[in-house]
């Protein structure tokens, strides 16, 4: 057999199991055996375990000892348009939600003051939420905005979308923003309140949101679980 020829047979086998994916099984199902996939296939179980491997590399499925080939949880896929949370996960007929929300006033710092055109010390009213889709822990975040711009937002109840608080409460609407994505790993903390495991990676956003007269509103450090969250981009050439 050529090369090529196994190649092809490896992606052979790989877009099957990416199809009954697609097409049928849930999140955690079990995929049928290597054995069984080869036997159907008509394959050897080596081409069938390298289409595991990638599809593992991957995050479609995961594998565990003794048991066999599962079902990744789907990821929640972004496209990039200026969404909230809330709606990105109504978008994906799931729940949103955010657990333990703190709210504090504290000195803007060199990051956030640069962002929205303040002195380090500048007073901001911080929003530091854990994110959650159908009250699974996606995102942490951190929301600053100027604290002259949102009067009392530290003692008033967050609702659930903060963006709908922004509009109907302050008449702050967001139309714009700059946004950049870093890869990183969790530490420790960031992965307990994640519920996921520590070193795990993950995608770190960082948005400044304007509103129509590109006045900065807010700056946000959200960090996503890399096994629950992915992005979509449609691209086209110049
Ligand atoms: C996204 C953005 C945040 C923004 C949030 C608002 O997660 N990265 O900058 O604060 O949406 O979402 P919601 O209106 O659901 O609170």
């Amino acid at each position: 057999m050529t090369s090529a020829e196994a190649a092809s047979k490896h992606e052979r086998v790989r877009m099957h199991v990416e199809q009954m994916i697609t097409q049928g099984l849930s999140p955690h199902e079990k995929l049928p055996t290597e054995r069984d996939l080869a036997e159907t296939l008509e394959v050897n179980r080596q081409t069938v375990r390298r289409a595991l491997d990638d599809l593992e590399r991957e995050g479609a499925v995961y594998r565990m000892q003794g048991a066999g080939t599962f079902v990744s949880a789907a990821r929640i896929s972004k496209s990039f348009e200026l969404t909230s949370f809330s709606e990105d996960m109504r978008a994906r007929n799931m729940r949103p939600g955010s657990k333990s929300v703190e709210v504090g006033v504290e000195a803007a710092g060199q990051t956030t003051g640069y962002a929205l055109n303040l002195s380090p010390r500048d007073d901001v009213v911080r929003v530091r939420r854990v994110r959650t889709g159908d009250d699974i822990p996606i995102c942490l975040e951190a929301s600053s905005f100027a604290a002259g711009s949102v009067p009392g937002l530290e003692d008033g109840i967050i609702g659930d979308s903060l963006y709908d608080d922004l509009r109907s409460r302050f008449g702050l609407v967001a139309v714009r923003a700059d946004q950049e994505i870093h890869a990183i790993v969790l530490d420790e903390a960031q992965a307990a309140a994640l519920d996921t495991p520590p070193f795990s990676p993950a995608f770190l956003v960082k948005r400044t949101t304007y509103d129509a007269r590109s006045r900065p509103i807010e700056y946000a450090e959200s960090v996503y679980r890399g096994d629950r969250y992915s992005y979509q981009l449609s691209i086209s050439r110049p």
